[in-house]
């Protein structure tokens, strides 16, 4: 069994529960100083201050972690990716520069088509590589639960083969893997002009595939002004409800359609983007127990106004941040980023940050009950920064402060081993 002491941490800066934290409580950060995490088996133990934990253990039995001037947080929980795509878009985001919209290159055939056109010449082998790098990739910043969506196949073959990419990720890689089905993302050109069609298509083809292999845990539409009507996103979900999956909805965000109000309605997980929510929306997620799920690193790569952050949390909300990564709207997986843009822009406290990264996160995913903070029975998920302070994670402005991550209690990322975990 595999016993490890996490000792001398300057700080353990965690949010605490099973739970989404709703707004004023997503302040409510447990602070550690001196801090001892016992981890026995991939699971946590127990946490506390040193003076209290370590006369009870038999040290020798255990291998030492020395986190002294260090703050240690829970594994970051990304519940937000397009992680698995073939191709690059690299020219759209020139003409996005030079003046075209999103929605302009989306329909001239660009955009999400773009990346379906490679993904579908792609091969399970190339997208199981490159899914494997990009999980690296989150490692480096701390990522240790990732959630991944289809989309970029938009028939059964490549749908399928896009989950089940991510479900080979997840065994091949420490990062927990998470799949939602978005076959609604896009309608492929052979349904052009007939988005009903199309979902039908999904509903009678691909879904029930999805169910069957078990290949997704939820289901999400792209429910925007051009793209899926909210009738349409309705009928999709509400089918995905009845066979088994719990849903999302990338809502609001490029026109203000209501797509808020669709996840009130049809209990969503989560309302994702949101950033042209109306009042009404935020006021029905806030009578609910939906995440909303910001991502503002898609709003500064689109050059568009950030999510009221401000407002969904300070009207009760239980705000999530993700990343978003995907090729066209937002090619970065920079948690940093993130942190610093939410603390900058969208006036987030560094606790708000933090529990948003890391349990509302984790809400966003059903799985606060197992990870996303740093106490006895959860994962040993866990991030040791570079400083000892949690607030350095916006002030030190988009530097990647992560030192070293234990996912499931194993050291996946760790730097200059000799020098600074020389056993105590
Ligand atoms: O969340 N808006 C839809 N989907 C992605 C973008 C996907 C893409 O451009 O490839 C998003 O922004
Ligand atoms: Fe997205």
């Amino acid at each position: 069994m595999i016993k490890k002491l996490i000792v001398k941490a300057s700080q353990i800066a965690t949010p605490k529960g099973s739970h989404a934290k709703f707004g004023e409580e997503m302040n409510d950060l447990t602070i550690i100083k001196n801090g001892v995490i016992v981890i026995e088996d991939g699971m946590i133990q127990e946490v506390g201050p040193a003076a209290d934990i370590l006369r009870s253990y038999d040290s020798g039995s255990y291998d030492f972690v020395d986190a002294t001037e260090k703050c240690v947080v829970p594994g970051f929980v990304d519940s937000h990716t397009h992680f698995i795509f073939g191709g690059y878009r690299p020219d759209e985001f020139y003409m996005r520069l030079n003046g075209a919209s999103y929605m302009e290159i989306m329909n001239a055939g660009g955009g999400i088509q773009n990346t379906v056109n490679a993904t579908r010449s792609s091969s399970f082998d190339k997208l199981f590589q490159a899914g494997l790098d990009r999980l690296d990739a989150m490692v480096d910043y701390g990522i240790t639960t990732v959630e991944g969506k289809s989309g970029y196949g938009l028939d059964a073959e490549t749908e399928l083969l896009q989950l089940k990419v991510q479900s080979q990720l997840n065994e091949a890689h420490p990062v927990d893997v998470v799949s939602t089905f978005l076959g609604a993302h896009a309608v492929p050109p052979e349904f052009k002009g007939r988005n009903e069609a199309y979902i039908e298509f999904l509903i009678q083809n691909v879904l029930p595939k999805v169910v069957e292999e078990k290949l997704a845990e939820f289901c999400d539409v792209f429910c925007e002004d051009g793209v899926f009507s909210i009738a349409l996103s309705r009928k999709l979900l509400q089918e995905a409800k009845k066979q088994g999956l719990e849903v999302k909805v990338h809502a609001d965000e490029i026109e203000q359609l209501g797509g808020a109000e669709l996840a009130a309605e049809l209990l969503a997980v989560s309302a994702d983007h949101l950033l042209e929510a109306s009042d009404y929306g935020i006021e029905q997620l806030k009578n609910s127990e939906i995440v909303a799920t910001l991502l503002p690193a898609t709003a500064f790569c689109l050059n568009k106004r950030y999510a009221d952050a401000r407002k969904m949390i300070d009207q009760g909300c239980a705000v999530a941040l993700a990343s978003d990564f995907n090729p066209g709207s937002c090619f970065t997986q920079s948690v940093p980023l993130i942190f610093a843009l939410a603390c900058i822009q969208m006036k987030m406290t560094p606790e708000e940050a933090l529990t948003a990264f890391t349990l509302n996160g984790a809400a966003a995913l059903k799985r606060a009950d197992s990870i996303g903070s740093i106490e006895p029975g959860k994962k040993a998920d866990i991030v040791i920064l570079k400083y000892p302070s949690y607030k350095y994670l916006s002030y030190h402005t988009a530097a990647n402060l992560v030192e070293a991550v234990i996912k499931d209690g194993k050291i996946v990322k760790q730097l200059a081993p000799n020098k600074r975990y020389a056993e105590v």
